[in-house]
């Protein structure tokens, strides 16, 4: 269609809600601190549409074409303007020392470089192209000099701009941009269980996830994929000019493309270590996976100095940390009863390094899982530690398998108390269904004593564990008929620390409701719900005595936490328990009326992620108190809680003197509160 037979409003309205588009998605997705709802965003994109359809107008850069590509035969390939080399690694501080002691001889300097750390991204490198701030080719690394065009599948990428943002920065003629595209490990895994769902194979980690994904023909399927983008240079760029690796990242920033919030400046190698050390420490809080961390010489004419070799530059260097996965020998299977008295088989292996940390056991989920992988004792095995702390089995390396290994039985009956283990058709996990269990019961214990709970210090699990062992505890609510009695004779147990538990025991009589609730150990009944729950019903009673309907009521419980409540409290056993808590003096202090809560009407805004808690959790524990959460930081914001990884919103908070929360110090707040 011509377009002298387009009206002009029509021209321009296109332009201006492709521009409103690019902007409200970097807000959402670069920044994670959006200013439109999402209805509002979906207004525009359709109006959009409309017009583009209505008047043909549209084109491949448009924010309405991330996803309508129709699917490849085979991708073409496309040479890099400048070769996508890889890095030289080190594994050692002594390495990473050496690597700086070079750079002084090759350059015949004393001083002390400024280098530029980043986390070493484990995904899939990628360049894009921008001509005049348009993106327009986007290809895998490839070999280095060629890789494949995979642009319609970049564009699917919503951290990915179509068009760079000019408002701070002029678009540069052209700019190649270099990036990780990869997947949080949350979304990974929720990934892979829809996959094997599905009965298709699960990939190994989020690195194939993410390379697979890029190499879908259909560009639909990579649309469906969770990928994301964190950019760490250039290639060729012409029209604008750079001093400093840290000055490319910050305008790379300007013109909205995503760069890894972790980067850091320093000055000489030994601060790069100390940064690498504590990189390491909270690898395994980040929401994705690293591998290393990768220093560069800040100088971009000392880069040109120092050139490149064959495969890599001499100007950067990737620190690995210590592997996360290792190979090592199961011992012996055993099974751990916990507090619901689920049943989990667990690997026994000889102690092995990874990650940095000794480990001897690992879980193997349930006996479907032994099956699948086929885990058998004496079978060497591939463990991974990944963004948890409970480190698994990925595989058996099954050339290495003695010949008279044989297949993992699931035991019938409870290795603690004896009792028939029972495995209900359709789930899949198996449950020592004794209440008296020793081993659910110490679990049960450790749960009730737990922070989140009742908070008694110094029952550890040792402790508990001989309790139990002793008869002494048969269920939680004998904890408060304890003496110090009956905790001195006890193996090597001080009179002291006998008096100092007794005394914890009797300060947690009164607890807020909420964790009282939390305490009893209900299924599906967390943290969380147990303070929505305590909102509603002022005492242990009422919520005893509240149907499914009132129950319902709740926001927040749904029906499977109101069969589960029902359940609970039906039981018999239950019953006792609590007549035995309330009878020893154990109340739950209903929370304060919302306005006279010191929460009641304060605003919450959430950035990065937490270690312990999901965002939902957390913006139900903050909503069970009478607060607000809300998305954006604005002077009205009360608290900003800075999280792993914070966005751009800790920058404003900080700008606008907010107070500023990290995880522990929420926790503190919220318990000062419930
Ligand atoms: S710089 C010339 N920075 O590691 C410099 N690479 O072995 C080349 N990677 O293929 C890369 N995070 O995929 C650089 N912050 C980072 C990175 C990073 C991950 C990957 C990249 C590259 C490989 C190099």
């Amino acid at each position: 269609m011509a377009e002298k037979n387009i009206p002009p409003q029509v021209i321009s309205r296109v332009a201006e809600l492709r521009e409103r588009l690019n902007y409200h998605n970097y807000r959402y997705y670069v920044l994670d601190d959006p200013v439109v709802s999402d209805a509002e965003f979906d207004r525009f994109m359709a109006e959009l549409t409309r017009l583009e359809e209505a008047y043909d107008l549209a084109t491949p850069d448009s924010p309405t074409q991330r996803v309508g590509a129709q699917p490849l035969d085979k991708f073409e390939t496309i040479s890099h303007r400048q070769p996508m080399l890889s890095l030289e690694n080190a594994f050692s501080e002594a390495e990473a020392r050496e690597f700086d002691d070079r750079l002084k001889r090759f350059l015949r300097t004393a001083e002390e470089f400024p280098y530029v750390l980043e986390p070493k991204m484990d995904g899939c490198a990628v360049e894009l192209v921008y001509e005049n701030g348009r993106l327009t080719t986007g290809s895998t690394r490839g070999d280095g000099y060629r890789g494949e065009n995979v642009t319609q599948n970049l564009k699917t990428i919503h951290t990915i701009p179509l068009g760079l943002l000019t408002e701070a920065e002029p678009a540069p003629e052209l700019l190649e941009v270099r990036g990780e595209v990869y997947m949080d490990l949350p979304e990974f895994k929720q990934y892979n269980a829809e996959r094997l769902a599905r009965g298709e194979p699960a990939f190994a980690n989020p690195r194939n996830a993410a390379a697979g994904s890029l190499r879908q023909l259909d560009p639909k399927i990579t649309a469906a994929r969770p990928l994301k983008i964190y950019c760490y240079g250039v290639g060729e760029v012409r029209g604008r000019n750079f001093d400093t690796h840290w000055e490319v990242l910050q305008t790379l920033k300007q013109w909205g493309l995503r760069v890894n919030p972790l980067i850091e400046r320093c000055r000489g190698i030994e601060a790069a270590i100390a940064s690498h050390r504590d990189l390491e420490h909270r690898r395994h809080g980040l929401p994705y996976e690293i591998d290393g961390m990768v220093i560069k010489v800040d100088s971009l004419a000392l880069q040109e100095r120092l050139g490149a070799k064959s495969r890599s530059p001499r100007w950067a260097l990737a620190y690995k940390f210590a592997a996360t996965q290792a190979t090592t020998r199961v011992l012996a299977i055993e099974v751990n009863v916990g507090r619901t008295g689920a049943v989990t088989p667990m690997a026994v292996m000889e102690p092995v390094e990874v990650g940095g940390v000794t480990v001897s056991r690992a879980t193997l989920h349930n006996e479907d899982e032994v099956a699948r992988k086929d885990v058998r004792v004496g079978d060497t095995v591939l463990v991974q530690r990944a963004g948890d702390v409970i480190p698994e089995v990925v595989k058996v390396i099954v050339e290495e398998r003695p010949p008279d290994a044989k297949p993992f039985k699931m035991p019938t009956v409870c290795p603690v108390c004896g009792s028939e283990l029972v495995r209900p058709e359709g789930e899949k996990v198996t449950r020592c269904p004794n209440p008296d269990c020793v081993a659910s019961l110490t679990r049960g214990i450790q749960h009730f004593a737990g922070k989140s709970a009742m908070d008694i210090d110094g029952l550890g699990e040792k402790i508990v564990q001989k309790l139990v062992e002793e008869g002494l505890v048969k269920d939680v609510g004998d904890l408060y008929n304890l003496t110090e009695g009956d905790l001195i004779p006890l193996e090597r147990f001080a009179a002291k620390s006998a008096r100092n538990i007794v005394s914890a025991i009797e300060a947690s009589k009164e607890v807020p409701l909420g964790r009282l609730i939390n305490a009893l150990g209900i299924r599906y009944v967390g943290e969380a719900t147990a303070q929505l729950l305590a909102r509603h019903f002022p005492s242990l009673d009422k919520l005893m005595a509240a149907d499914q309907e009132a129950l319902l009521h709740v926001e927040g419980v749904g029906e499977q936490v109101a069969a589960s409540l029902q359940d609970f409290f039906a039981h018999d056993r239950n019953q006792a328990l609590l007549k035995k808590l309330t009878t020893a003096g154990v109340r739950g202090l209903p929370p304060k009326p919302q306005a006279a809560s010191p929460l009641g009407g304060k605003t919450f805004v959430f950035t990065g992620g937490l270690a312990n808690l999901s965002r939902d959790e957390a913006k139900a524990m903050v909503a069970a108190r009478g607060g607000k959460v809300t998305s954006s930081v604005s002077a009205k914001t009360d608290y900003v809680v800075a999280g792993v990884d914070p966005g751009s919103k800790l920058a404003k908070a900080r700008e606008l003197g907010v107070t500023i929360l990290d995880e522990a110090k929420f926790r503190e707040l919220l318990k000062g509160s419930g």
